[in-house]
């Protein structure tokens, strides 16, 4: 028989490589998708079945974190084998603005999803997206063992999560597991994070159709792994006989700074001629370094990153170019990395 699994967040960066994954894996795959006005999943359209056809491996369903009940009831009738609670407002910057609904959704709507499963009285395994955001202003490297200072709604919100996932486990013998994430990019990053925003500017700047790019602290310090490698990580968690945290991370961090120097050479151009400082992308409290240190999971899971960042800003660079010239000429462009 094959296994079945439920993603939330399934629209997201992470929820379209985890789906690949999976499906390249013999699952059958649920994802929650939330209600929205205009079409949200565009990041997995190309895997889209037909809701007329039978034995789909991709079925959607419309429900939100933030809905208990219609969570307690889609697990009931799907008693999916592995769920992957990957749905978040998972902007920093934004959950200043709206910290309250990061809370409901990032931290809450963790434990309503934990406690849906306990409800349904399913057996089932969990996977929770926590982050090294947790960490704030923890000095690096950050580890298991590194205390959480979190230094943002969205960290609050996430060490909530974080901490009633290891309670269930405890309490109610849940197999429940808290990857601890820390950056990773793609082409299918949202627009509106740094390594995306600059791949995207350093594309249309090339083109001519951009000069200024606006960014905020260029200081800051993060250790950006490669999304696909990462959610390989995250089922290994869920296949383990054991249920326990993990730190997944490259050890390798460079500044925005450097990002901007190693994205900006793949066009040959200067980054110091088109960026400019804009203060609202500042944060009111930034998280300065995070670097992970990630021998747990190398050793216990045998899992080992293979690109590091330096690799990933010129992939990132050369996937926006590309697209951009398919946009320009009119053909269709699929993100296939
Ligand atoms: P993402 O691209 O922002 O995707 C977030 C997903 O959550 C989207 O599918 C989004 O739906 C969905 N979502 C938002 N609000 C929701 C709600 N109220 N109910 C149900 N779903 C909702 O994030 P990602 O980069 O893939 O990250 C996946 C998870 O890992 C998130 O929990 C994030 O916080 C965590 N994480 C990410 C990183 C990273 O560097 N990427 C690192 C550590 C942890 P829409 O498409 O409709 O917006
Ligand atoms: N987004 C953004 N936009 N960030 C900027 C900008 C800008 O214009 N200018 C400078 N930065 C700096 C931010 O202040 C931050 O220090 C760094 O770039 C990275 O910002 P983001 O790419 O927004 O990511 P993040 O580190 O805040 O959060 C991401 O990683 C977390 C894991 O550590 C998100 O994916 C979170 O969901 C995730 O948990």
């Amino acid at each position: 028989m094959s296994k079945s699994a439920l993603i939330t967040g399934i629209t997201g960066q992470d929820g379209s490589y985890l789906t690949e994954l999976l499906l390249s894996k013999g699952y059958t795959v649920h994802g929650l998708v939330r209600r929205s006005s205009s079409f949200n999943t565009g990041r997995i359209d190309h895997l889209y079945e037909d809701p007329h056809e039978e034995n789909r491996s991709l079925v959607l369903h419309h429900a939100d974190l933030s809905d208990g009940v219609a969570m307690v009831n889609l697990l009931r009738d799907l008693r999916p084998d592995e769920v992957y609670n990957l749905g978040a407002q998972s902007h920093v910057r934004v959950s200043f603005d709206s910290p309250l609904y990061t809370g409901d959704v990032t931290g809450m709507g963790t434990l309503r999803l934990l406690e849906a499963i306990r409800a349904s009285g399913i057996d089932t395994r969990i996977y929770q997206a926590s982050s090294s955001e947790m960490f704030g202003a923890a000095p690096p490297p950050q580890n298991e063992h590194t205390p959480f200072h979190p230094r943002s709604p969205y960290g609050c919100a996430k060490v909530f999560g974080y901490w009633a996932t290891v309670n269930y486990r405890e309490a109610y013998d849940l197999f429940a597991v808290n990857g601890i994430l820390f950056n990773h990019e793609s082409p299918r990053r949202g627009e509106t994070f740094v390594t995306r925003k600059i791949s995207r500017a350093v594309a249309r700047i090339h083109a001519g159709l951009q000069d200024t790019l606006y960014l905020g602290n260029l200081e800051a310090v993060r250790d950006w792994g490669y999304a696909p490698e990462y959610v390989e990580a995250m089922w290994r968690m869920l296949q383990h006989d054991t249920p326990d945290d993990y730190v997944v991370a490259t050890g390798e961090a460079g500044t925005v700074r450097a990002f901007l120097t190693e994205a900006f050479a793949v066009v040959g151009r200067d980054w110091r001629e088109h960026v400019e400082f804009d203060a609202k992308y500042e944060r009111p409290s930034e998280v300065d370094a995070l670097i992970g240190d990630a021998g747990k999971i190398e050793t216990v899971l045998g899992w080992k990153p293979t690109v590091l960042w330096p690799d990933l800003a010129r992939l990132m660079v050369q996937a926006d170019i590309s697209a951009l010239e398919a946009e320009l000429t009119g053909a269709t462009v699929r993100i296939d990395r």
